[in-house]
């Protein structure tokens, strides 16, 4: 024992010292070099000009040809034309998996809808768009769509009651929208279905043109989902007032990325300057990826970039190899930010195990002792049990951040050995800038702290 604890010692110590040693270089770099910015600006001028429109590569900017969604744009526009004769649209879902083009087609068509009612000289129709990821109580829906009609009145973020703004927003939609049609897109319905009274503001939504009779204005709702099966969780009431009428959007293949890259990369880079490879790999590797466009774009961006930094008069496929490690960072880091804070919790009792101790096999039964010490730590936080902490376990190694391999014990029956999946240092860098969770990042578990390390558990660590 004494000699396990000894060596618990010197690995900290040899860990600590690493650690300072990393810190002391990073803070000598940081002093010794001194950064001209005057200099930097007159360099980046000099170097070979690159893009022609940034802004063609954001996920936001809708080209005015969408390749390989003439079936959807075709659909919409026959779903929708009724309105240039009179007519209002009916309900409608739409499916598929990010990145498929869902929003860009509905926007497009939206555009193309208004140009056409200025052309004709009607009244254009209202677009709502709401994304549900970030309004999605029923409360924040009707208010998200009063307050974007009104140009006076704002319903407070709390308070009125759902009867009063129903009747408010009758009142607006007749008011503003006139004889004329209001579109409400709920972008990832899917969030909203999953939320208490998530089907309720649907039903009502869907009932707004009778139940709440709308005297003159009329209103078409529009459900984008991401996930195919989410209509199981819709209310049939509310299912059956979409009409039966479903659009889907498969993946893109990566000849289809090609297409789509090549087109956009036209508009956002001057001539010449993507290598002819380039695109193709860029698709490619985004077709791996369940054929995301956004991902697609994102790296082709990400490369112009890298090249641009490195004063690169062409964007050639090792700046997409290193956009794509450079985006996969991102990604890992943008995903923990966004976990709930019981699994950064989770995430941070394997990350203090690691720091500590960093030649020890850590099982499941280590990770829950230091959850017991740190969870107290975060306000609000409630106490998890040993079987939940074992499924937040399971879920970091479903999305790649640890491994956890189940081994046999023989007499102390199996286990479940848990290791990182990404560097120590990556971790730390990430958790350390989570609020609540920052400050935890010092604290040295009891199975770390000299003379405390449990004999049981020693021994049959002894084992592996
Ligand atoms: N067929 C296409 N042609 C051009 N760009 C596309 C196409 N499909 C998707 N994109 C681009 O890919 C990105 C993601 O598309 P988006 O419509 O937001 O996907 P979704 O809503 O299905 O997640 C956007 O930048 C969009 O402009
Ligand atoms: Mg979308």
């Amino acid at each position: 024992m004494k000699f396990f604890i000894e060596l618990n010692f010197n690995w900290n110590s040899i860990l600590e010292f690493i650690l300072a040693r990393g810190k002391v270089l990073k803070e000598n770099n940081e002093l010794n070099y001194k950064f001209d910015i005057s200099q930097f600006y007159t360099d980046f001028l000099k170097s070979p000009k690159i893009f022609k429109n940034r802004d063609a590569l954001n996920p936001t900017y809708i080209p005015n040809n969408l390749p390989h969604r003439d079936i959807q744009i075709k659909r919409i526009a026959e779903i929708t034309a009724c309105l240039l004769k009179d007519g209002v649209p009916f309900n409608f879902l739409s499916y598929g998996k990010t990145g498929t083009g869902k929003t860009s087609v509905i926007r497009f068509v939206s555009r193309k809808l208004d140009e056409k009612c200025n052309e004709i000289q009607i009244n254009r129709p209202w677009w709502i768009y709401n994304n549900c990821q970030q309004v999605n109580t029923p409360y924040r829906i009707l208010a998200n769509i009063f307050n974007t009609l009104s140009t006076e009145e704002k319903i407070p973020p709390t308070g009125l009651p759902k009867d009063i703004i129903f009747q408010k927003l009758l009142n607006l939609l007749d008011d503003v929208v006139g004889n004329s049609v209001c579109f409400i897109v709920l972008d990832e319905i899917d969030i909203l279905i999953k939320k208490k009274g998530g089907n309720e503001i649907l039903y009502d939504l869907t009932r707004l043109n009778e139940k709440y009779q709308l005297k003159k204005s009329r209103v078409c709702l529009i459900g984008i989902s991401n996930i195919l099966k989410f209509k199981s969780f819709l209310d049939p009431r509310v299912l059956s007032s979409f009409g039966g009428e479903e659009l889907v959007f498969p993946a893109y293949n990566a000849e289809e990325l090609t297409d789509i890259l090549q087109e956009r990369g036209e508009i956002a880079f001057f001539k010449n300057v993507i290598s002819e490879e380039t695109i193709p790999l860029c698709a490619a590797l985004a077709a791996k990826e369940h054929g995301d466009a956004r991902k697609a774009l994102q790296l082709l961006r990400k490369a112009g970039e890298l090249a641009e930094r490195s004063h690169n008069k062409k964007v050639s496929p090792k700046f997409v190899y290193k956009a794509q490690k450079s985006l996969e960072q991102d990604n890992t880091e943008q995903f923990i930010e966004s976990l709930p804070k019981q699994i950064q919790l989770v995430l941070c009792s394997i990350f203090l195990i690691a720091k500590h101790l960093p030649n020890l096999k850590i099982i499941t039964g280590d990770i829950y002792d230091v959850y017991l010490e740190i969870y107290e730590k975060i306000p609000g936080v409630k106490k998890l049990t040993r079987r939940r902490v074992s499924d937040l376990i399971n879920e970091l190694a479903l999305a790649g951040i640890i491994k956890a391999e189940v081994v046999s014990m023989g007499y102390y029956g199996r286990s479940k050995i848990v290791k990182l999946d990404i560097p120590l240092d990556q971790l730390f860098k990430i958790l350390e800038k989570i609020e609540n969770i920052k400050h935890i990042l010092n604290y040295k578990p009891i199975i770390a702290q000299n003379g405390k390390a449990k004999l049981k558990k020693n021994t049959f660590k002894k084992l592996f």
